[in-house]
């Protein structure tokens, strides 16, 4: 029991809740999801998400956080300690987590400048935020000040979690979860009033059945694979999360409770973005990527107009900054928890500050070369560009356009489809079903059986074959 405080636990019920539903919650609701649901499908896209959400997210939830509880331990010691031959699922897990948050430091900089940018234009400064297009290309296109706001970034994460798990984490997530709510709700009501927007809604809701009947294969494997990284699922941050759950702590509620808010948040930033992107800038906006959120939406604020356009501006990129925060926050944890860990299995001190702070070096170092390749936007001039012109072979596929495809495929596209995969086999077939439902002090059930056992596993075959097409094809 003294090594479980030693660790840091959670203080209350609802400080996890907020921690884990802001782990669930970032830029892939707020950029991912709206454009993705538009472009397969509209409403009947939403459909297989839910299901997908229900079947499948839920049941992983469940299983990665009494995984977690259970053992005490995160990802690759809980992994070892369920079986010390096969802690592979867990190194899988720290391995694209730390990957994602190298990205995640990039993008969340960028956040950062656009919501200091509208935040001084506001307030009556001026020539802070340029135009559109051109601001992002030159902003992403000066290397010290992409490096700048992605160093800014990470040192945020890591500063957060030298507060450490209650006084950190949980602290920052509980007020900074419910602003997030208020500020998405007003934003959504001010859109919502907006001639144009409507085009937006019917480009999201609007079902789309023959165009799910053609690409139903490739609809459900872009559904599952938002679902999941939307989730934050086979990353270990909710094993890591889990360990830290006192042991009676309502874990099938708590899933339930994260599955149900991520999808709402999903949904409200899907009527605000492609709306606003809609009423403001029109149908020749960007409306995917990383544009949709530095260039559309940037336009969208620029066009409302005036200090007001520049205040909602500001709001809207504190929405997305505090989203990205508490994301990355969990993604760090992931790597520090391990590092932690080994010390504890090794019995050593801790030493939690000291190991933030060499994952915070660490990561900022893999961010580097994201950031100094321009997301991909200047081939040629960027370290990515110029190793293409030495080694032309490695030019062939799309999945190294950008130091950000590479990244996103190896641990997205391949990492997290395959750990999921082997973690709902793990369960299915070598500890069964009752390793999560004993520690969920819930009976025997079939239909997790069923999850585990098989829809998962074809699931996440079905994302695997996707993801490799895409970022192959
Ligand atoms: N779930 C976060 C999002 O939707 C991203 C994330 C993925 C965070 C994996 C942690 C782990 O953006």
């Amino acid at each position: 029991m003294e090594k479980h405080h030693h660790r840091g636990s959670w203080g209350s019920s609802l400080g996890f809740l907020m921690a884990a539903i802001g782990s669930a919650v970032g830029l892939g609701n707020l950029w991912g999801f709206p454009f993705k649901m538009g472009a397969n499908g509209g409403f009947a896209f939403l459909l297989i998400y839910i299901i997908l959400t229900v079947a499948v997210g839920f049941a992983m939830l469940m299983a990665e956080m009494a995984i977690g509880r259970k053992t005490g331990r995160s990802a690759v010691s809980a992994f070892r300690k369920l079986d010390s031959r096969h802690p592979e699922v867990g190194y899988m897990g720290v391995i694209s987590g730390t990957i994602v948050v190298s990205y995640y430091c990039v993008l969340g900089g960028l956040c950062l400048r656009y919501c200091l940018g509208f935040f001084v234009e506001a307030f009556g400064g001026t020539g802070f935020l340029g135009h559109g297009e051109t601001f992002f290309q030159s902003f992403t296109t000066a290397p010290w000040s992409i490096i700048l706001f992605t160093a800014l970034f990470a040192l945020i994460t890591g500063a957060i979690l030298m507060g450490g798990v209650s006084g950190g984490i949980e602290k920052f997530s509980t007020i900074a979860m419910p602003a997030l709510f208020f500020m998405l709700i007003a934003l959504v009501v001010y859109i919502s009033r907006q001639p144009g927007a409507e085009q937006g809604y019917a480009f999201m809701f609007t079902p789309d059945w023959d165009y799910l009947k053609e690409n139903f294969f490739s609809v459900l494997s872009t559904a599952a694979g938002q679902m999941f990284f939307s989730l934050s699922l086979a990353m270990g941050i909710m094993v890591a999360y889990g360990s830290y759950l006192k042991k009676d702590e309502n874990i099938p509620r708590d899933a339930l409770l994260i599955c149900g808010a991520d999808t709402i948040i999903a949904l409200l930033a899907g009527s605000l973005v492609i709306p606003a992107a809609f009423a403001f800038v029109g149908e020749d906006a960007y409306m995917s990527g990383v544009k949709l959120l530095f260039v559309t939406m940037h336009q969208v604020f620029f066009n409302i107009g005036g200090r007001f356009g520049c205040f909602l501006g500001f709001i809207f990129f504190l929405t997305v900054c505090i989203a990205a925060i508490t994301s990355s926050v969990s993604l760090l944890e992931v790597s520090v928890s391990f590092g932690v860990d080994r010390r504890i299995d090794k019995h050593k001190e801790p030493k939690r500050t000291r190991v933030i702070a060499i994952c915070t070096i660490f990561v900022f170092l893999l961010a580097t070369p994201v950031a100094l390749d321009a997301m991909g936007g200047t081939p040629g001039t960027t370290p990515l560009g110029l190793l293409q012109q030495w080694f032309p072979s490695l030019a062939l596929k799309g999945w190294n356009e950008s130091f950000i495809n590479a990244y996103s495929f190896i641990s997205e596209g391949f990492l997290m489809p395959l750990g999921a995969l082997l973690t709902s086999l793990y369960i299915g077939y070598k500890y069964k079903t009752t390793l999560i439902t004993d520690e969920c002090r819930m009976g025997r059930s079939r239909v997790l059986d069923l999850c585990y056992r098989f829809i998962v596993p074809i699931t996440m075959l079905v994302v695997l074959y996707g993801q490799l097409k895409n970022f192959l094809g």
